[in-house]
C-alpha cells in the first residue's frame, strides 16, 4: 500500500478552538478518508503548538503555570476531534518528549554543521508575532501594521540560522516543482516574496525574556523560537515510523504559508539533509462580515454550537460544500440553513425516505431484483458513470465542493427518476409489466442511493453509515469494489424509516402565561 501522510497545522493553545480550526480538521479528514478509500496507507496527524510567548502570557493572566494552562486548552482542542468525527491516527503536543528530542537533535546537527551562529541583534521586535521586524514591514506612513501589536526596539545577542544562503536553492526548487504548493497561485506568491533578499532567521529567545520553550541544546541560556520548534512536529511525530517521511502533505491556512511553511520549513529540512514533503495545501479563511474569523477580533463562531444544533455531518457537509479550497468564504447562518434544508433534508433525506418507504410498501421490505433497464434507467446509469468519472479526479485535485455538487446532482436526478416512474401508481396496477417496472424502479432508486452515498462517505461518514445500515448493506473499506452499478442490494432487507436531517427547531418561545 502506498503511504500517504497528511497533517494539519498545530493550533496555538492560547484560546478555544473556533470554526477556522474546525474547518482545517474537517478538510484534512476528508482528504484522509478519501485516500483510504483509494487504497492508500494513510497516516493522519494533528496536534497543538504549546510553546511561546502567547501561551506564557495567557497562562500568566490566569495565574497558572504555562504547562497547566497548555494541558487545559490542549484537552479542549483534542476533545473537539471526536465531536467532528475526525479520523486522525495521532495527536502531537510540542511539549511531549518525543518532539523535544527531535528538535534538540536537529538544532544540534545544524549547529555542528555550522548552519547556526551567534550574533548581536539590534532592531524592532513584535511581541504578538514573536518575530523581529524590518523597515520593509512598516506601513507606508512609517507606523507598524496592527498585526504586530506592540513593537519595541531591542538589542540582544541571539542565535541565527543561515537562511540567506539557501535562497537560490529554494527558488530553483519551487521553479522545478511547480505543484509543490496548491493552489498554484500561492506558489507564484512565494516566488514573488523570494525576489527580495532573505535575512538569516533568529531561532533563539533569551531565557530572561521567554521561559516557555525548548532550551537550545548548545546554550541553556536560550529557548528555541516557537516556529522552529513547531514546524518540526510534522517530522518528529513520525521520525521513528519507517516509510512515512517524506510522503507528507501539510494542510495549512494562507496566513502561515509565507514565510514559515514555504520558506523556513523547506530550508530547515534541506539544511538538515532531510527530504522535503510532497506538498502544501493552502486553504483560505472563513470570514464573518468580510473579516477573518479569529479569537482576537472576537467574531469567532464556536463549531460546537453548530454541531449541537445540526450534527457533525451537516457541519462537515456545509464547510466542504461551501468552501472552494484555496479561496476565502463568508460564513452566514442563512446560507448554512439554505444548504441544510434544500440539499440535505429535501434532496438526500427525501431520497432516503422514499426508498425506505416505497420498498416497505411495495416490496415487502426487501430490495427487489431489477428487470431489464428501459430508457429512464439507462439514462440514470449513464449519469452515474459520468458522475463517478468526474468526482474521482475532482477529489484527487482537492475540488471537493465541485465533487459534492456533482454527487448532489446525481441525487437530484434520482429523485426526478422516482417522479418519472411514480412507483405509487405502479403499485396500484396488477399488470405484470407494471409489477416488473415497479421492481425495477425500487431496485434502481436503492442502487442509486447506495452509489451516491459511497461518494459522500468521506464528507459525511456517520450519515453514510446510517444510510448503508438501513439499506441492509455493509460497504468495504476501499472504493475498488464499491462504485460499480451491479444491483448488489437485491434481497437486502431495509428499515422502515430514518430521520437523518431533522428540521431545525425554531427558537423556543417564552412559555404562555397561565
Ligand atoms: N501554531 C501555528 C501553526 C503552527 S504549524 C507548524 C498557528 N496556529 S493557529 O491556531 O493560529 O492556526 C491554526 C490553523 O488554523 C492555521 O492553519 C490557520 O490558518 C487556521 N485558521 C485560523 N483561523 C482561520 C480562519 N478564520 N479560517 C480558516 N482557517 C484559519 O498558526
Amino acid at each position: 500500500m502506498k503511504p500517504f501522510y497528511i497533517t494539519t497545522a498545530i493550533d496555538y493553545v492560547n484560546g478555544s478552538p473556533h470554526l477556522g480550526h474546525a474547518y482545517e480538521k474537517v478538510l484534512t479528514d476528508v482528504i484522509a478518508r478519501f485516500r483510504r478509500q483509494m487504497g492508500d496507507r494513510v497516516h493522519f496527524l494533528t496536534g497543538v503548538d504549546e510553546h511561546g510567548q502567547k501561551v506564557q502570557k495567557s497562562a500568566k493572566a490566569r495565574g497558572i503555570t504555562p504547562q497547566a494552562y497548555a494541558d487545559e486548552v490542549s484537552a479542549e482542542f483534542r476533545a473537539l476531534l471526536p465531536k467532528l468525527n475526525i479520523s486522525n491516527n495521532d495527536f502531537i503536543r510540542t511539549t511531549e518528549e518525543r518532539h523535544k528530542k527531535v528538535v534538540r537533535q536537529v538544532l544540534q546537527q545544524l549547529h555542528d554543521q555550522g548552519e547556526i551562529y551567534q550574533a548581536e541583534y539590534q532592531g524592532f521586535y513584535s511581541g504578538r508575532q514573536e518575530q523581529f521586524l524590518q523597515d520593509k514591514d512598516r506601513n507606508p506612513d512609517g507606523s507598524w501594521p496592527e498585526i504586530y501589536g506592540e513593537v519595541t526596539e531591542i538589542t540582544e545577542t541571539n542565535y541565527f540560522f543561515k537562511l540567506r544562503g539557501y535562497q537560490q536553492w529554494l527558488v530553483d526548487f519551487l521553479t522545478q516543482n511547480e505543484n509543490f504548493i496548491f493552489p498554484r497561485f500561492r506558489q507564484k506568491q512565494v516566488l514573488e516574496f523570494l525576489k527580495e533578499p532573505l535575512n538569516d532567521l533568529c531561532i533563539s529567545r533569551p531565557r530572561e525574556r521567554l521561559e516557555w520553550g525548548i532550551p537550545l541544546p548548545f546554550d541553556a541560556g536560550y529557548v528555541t523560537y516557537v516556529w522552529f520548534d513547531a514546524l518540526l512536529n510534522y517530522y518528529s511525530a513520525v521520525a521513528d515510523q519507517p516509510g512515512l517521511w517524506p510522503a507528507a502533505w501539510h494542510v495549512i491556512g494562507k496566513d502561515i504559508l509565507v514565510p514559515p511553511h514555504a520558506v523556513y520549513w523547506p530550508i530547515m529540512l534541506h539544511a538538515a539533509k532531510l527530504p522535503l514533503p510532497h506538498g502544501l495545501l493552502v486553504h483560505g479563511w472563513w470570514l464573518q462580515g468580510g473579516a477573518k474569523m479569529s479569537k482576537s477580533t472576537g467574531n469567532a463562531l464556536n463549531p460546537l454550537d453548530l454541531i449541537a444544533e445540526f450534527g457533525a455531518d451537516a457541519f462537515r457537509y456545509f464547510v466542504i460544500r461551501e468552501m472552494n479550497v484555496g479561496q476565502d468564504s463568508d460564513f452566514t447562518r442563512e446560507q448554512f440553513l439554505v444548504r441544510y434544508n434544500s440539499e440535505l433534508a429535501n434532496n438526500l433525506g427525501n431520497l432516503v425516505n422514499r426508498t425506505l418507504n416505497m420498498t416497505t410498501r411495495f416490496g415487502a421490505g426487501a430490495i427487489p431484483v431489477a428487470g431489464a433497464p428501459a430508457e429512464a434507467e439507462q439514462e440514470l446509469q449513464a449519469l452515474w458513470t459520468r458522475t463517478r468519472d468526474e468526482v474521482l479526479p475532482l477529489c484527487e485535485g482537492f475540488q471537493f465542493h465541485s465533487a459534492i455538487e456533482r454527487t448532489m446532482g446525481f441525487i437530484t436526478a434520482t429523485n426526478a427518476y422516482i417522479e418519472r416512474r411514480a412507483p405509487w401508481k405502479l403499485g396500484k396496477s396488477s399488470e405484470p409489466a407494471d409489477q416488473e417496472l415497479l421492481r425495477t424502479s425500487l431496485a434502481t432508486m436503492a442502487e442509486s442511493l447506495r452509489l451516491g452515498v459511497a461518494l459522500l462517505q468521506a464528507v459525511m461518514p456517520a450519515a453514510a453509515d446510517r444510510i448503508n445500515s438501513v439499506l441492509g448493506y455493509r460497504p468495504g473499506p476501499s472504493w475498488m469494489n464499491e462504485l460499480t452499478w451491479d444491483g448488489r442490494l437485491a434481497g437486502c432487507k431495509v428499515a422502515e424509516a430514518l430521520v437523518l436531517f431533522p428540521r431545525p427547531q425554531p427558537a423556543a418561545k417564552a412559555p404562555a402565561k397561565p
